[in-house]
């Protein structure tokens, strides 16, 4: 296995470690009720600073995890994309989960997508994955479209509830996506072959 390389570049982005600077713009997205939608709660300043601490953790632990996303142009923090291990209570754990979130201000310029591919791209070639799987509410319109426009597939059968969100809840339910390697493989061979016809 090659060594964890500590960013990812972009055309536009730069997906790297956290910093003490990251802690204010990231609790202030973690704020916004637009951004938590579909989690259960906002998360207090506390709550965001501890979860950075919980992503460079998991980098030390486990070689990968959630990087700090950042606009080359500007060097702003617009959020994360990485991926974690999900070793919860699910029928398809442990596995490794890719997940996205961005500022209000971040969406909508193909940003989540644009580092999920790179996440792909390093989960496939660099950590050797077999399979990457995503999960989110069903109404989270915009994370499944981005999970669509990557690659990945959902099949209703594999619809759960998830354990870490209160048994009952409205946003309890999930959709599954996964997304193999050889698929993976097939879907940039394609794009290769596409590309200079256009
Ligand atoms: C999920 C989330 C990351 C998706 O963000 P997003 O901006 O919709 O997704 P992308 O960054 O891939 O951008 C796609 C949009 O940018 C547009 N776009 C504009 N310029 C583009 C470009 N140069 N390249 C690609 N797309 C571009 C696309 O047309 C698309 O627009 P549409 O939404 O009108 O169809 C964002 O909504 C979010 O952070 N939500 C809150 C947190 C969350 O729910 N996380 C997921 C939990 S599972």
């Amino acid at each position: 296995m090659a060594p964890t390389p500590s960013e990812l570049r972009t055309e536009r982005l730069l997906l790297r470690g956290w910093t003490a600077d990251d802690r204010a713009p990231y609790a202030a997205l973690n704020a916004d009720p637009q951004v938590r939608e579909f989690f259960p709660e906002r998360l207090t300043r506390a709550q965001s600073d501890a979860q950075i601490a919980v992503f460079q953790e998991h980098f030390a632990q486990h070689g990968f995890g959630m990087w700090a996303l950042e606009l080359r142009a500007s060097a702003e923090l617009i959020g994360f994309t990485g991926m974690d291990l999900a070793t919860y209570e699910a029928h398809f754990a442990p596995a490794v989960e890719i997940g996205w979130r961005l500022s209000r201000a971040a969406w909508g310029h193909g940003y989540a997508t644009e580092a999920a591919l790179a996440t792909l791209a390093f989960g496939f070639e660099q950590l050797e994955l077999n399979e990457i799987v995503a999960c989110t509410t069903p109404s989270n319109r915009r994370s499944r479209a981005v999970m669509e426009r990557i690659g990945m597939t959902h099949d209703p059968r594999e619809d759960f509830d998830h354990p870490e969100v209160a048994a009952g809840h409205p946003l309890c339910r999930h959709v599954l996506y996964r997304l193999g390697a050889d698929d993976w493989r097939a879907g940039r061979a394609t794009s290769r072959t596409e590309r200079p016809s256009r």
